[in-house]
């Protein structure tokens, strides 16, 4: 049976040209980075040379980039890390209600450990309240730390504005950029951005791979200890194939950012006229506008969303009910209770994310489905 793919925020497919790119380091190329002789050099300079990529999509220095495990070990190296480093200057940090659990997550091993930790609400749409974060503020706030753009609903934050207000206050600001990475331009001096997590499989590198930019003007304290690697800050022998296929996946979507928006924008926008136009009772949850390019996630009234799910499954149909990371549980997902909605639409959304592979055809066999399933299980 075909797949088609619709949870390109779960993860994406490696690119051929990324895979092409790391074979070597899975092969001859397997001299150890922190080695002298030649084999050790080549892998050394691969992995510079990634960083460089890296630094350029996002308009920052190359030593200001550490290459990480994943996204989440990224979130909770900048969080935990800036947090323990600058206890002397206050221990309140704000974050959203909204966040990915590997945020939520590290805030809550910070307050086990005496730190104290404002959850912003967010509006209907999910974005954070300006004025509900400039009243939070305190004399102790370090860090303000609000994603890019939200994994569930794809709602994209005024990032340069929140950017703007931690500067104006002398509050460090980190961004978890997983989602938006590759979709949105991000430019992190001119958005007053210090800190930024980032991760490869949602950008068609492999999965177990993922990057921190952390300003060089930040302390912070090291959450892997060992070696010398990533100029002491992170230890543990460097994953060269990997970081070579994240540099080589991010220097393709730097360069085809435009094309690929457009791409996916227009099947999204396609998809959500054509559930609008075609099926009663749906609700499009997060910002109609400031949304993901990629993102679509509906509500069916009354409609059970995972066994939504296993019936698309039997097409070949990929989607996703929650998050990549929230599916699985039986709790209900925490961004769509932030926004208000009632069990009745949190039950029944489903999230449609799109990607380079995906066709208007495949988009239309997508519709089909959803419609025939939703009619049949109404009656
Ligand atoms: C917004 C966001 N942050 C962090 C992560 C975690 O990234 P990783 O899977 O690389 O740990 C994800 C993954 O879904 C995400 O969507």
């Amino acid at each position: 049976m075909r797949i088609r793919y619709f949870d390109h925020a779960a993860t994406t497919p490696v690119r051929p040209e990324v895979l092409n790119s790391m074979l070597p380091f899975l092969g001859i190329e397997y001299g150890n980075p922190s080695s002298l002789y030649t084999i050790g050099r080549s892998s050394r300079r691969a992995i510079e040379e990634a960083r460089l990529e890296v630094a350029k999509a996002i308009n920052c220095e190359r030593n200001e980039i550490y290459f990480t495990s994943c996204g989440s070990e990224s979130d909770n190296l900048i969080i935990k890390g800036i947090m323990l480093a600058n206890k002397y200057k206050g221990k309140h940090m704000i974050t959203s209600k909204i966040e990915h659990p590997a945020v939520l997550n590290s805030c809550k091993w910070l307050e086990r450990n005496g730190f104290d930790i404002t959850y912003l609400n967010v509006d209907s749409n999910g974005k954070v309240l300006i004025d509900e974060l400039k009243k939070s503020i305190r004399r102790d706030t370090v860090l303000i730390s609000i994603m890019y753009a939200n994994n569930e609903i794809g709602t994209i934050q005024p990032i340069t504005e929140i950017g703007r207000i931690a500067k104006d206050n002398n509050i460090i600001f980190h961004t978890d950029a997983v989602q938006a990475m590759g979709n949105i331009k991000i430019n992190v001096k001119e958005q007053n951005i210090d800190a930024l997590s980032m991760s490869g499989h949602k950008i068609y590198a492999p999965k177990g791979i993922g990057s921190a930019y952390i300003s060089s003007k930040i302390n912070f304290e090291n959450l892997i200890n060992g070696g010398h690697q990533e100029r002491g800050r992170r230890a543990g022998t460097e994953n060269v194939a990997s970081i070579v296929g994240l540099g080589k996946a991010i220097s393709l979507i730097n360069r085809e950012i435009n094309a690929y928006n457009n791409h996916i924008q227009t099947l999204r926008d396609f998809y959500i006229s054509e559930i609008e136009r075609r099926i009663d009772d749906v609700k499009l949850n997060g910002d109609r506008f400031d949304r993901l390019p990629g993102n679509a996630n509906f509500s069916f009234k009354g409609v059970d969303a995972e066994q939504l799910l296993l019936y698309l499954d039997s097409y070949g149909i990929c989607a996703s009910a929650g998050s990549a990371c929230t599916s699985g549980q039986s709790n209900p997902s925490h961004v769509l209770m932030a926004i208000g909605l009632k069990e009745e639409y949190i039950q029944s959304a489903l999230r449609a994310s799109f990607g380079m592979s995906n066709t208007i055809e495949d988009v239309k066999f997508l519709v089909d489905k959803i419609k025939a399933f939703v009619v049949k299980y109404r009656e």
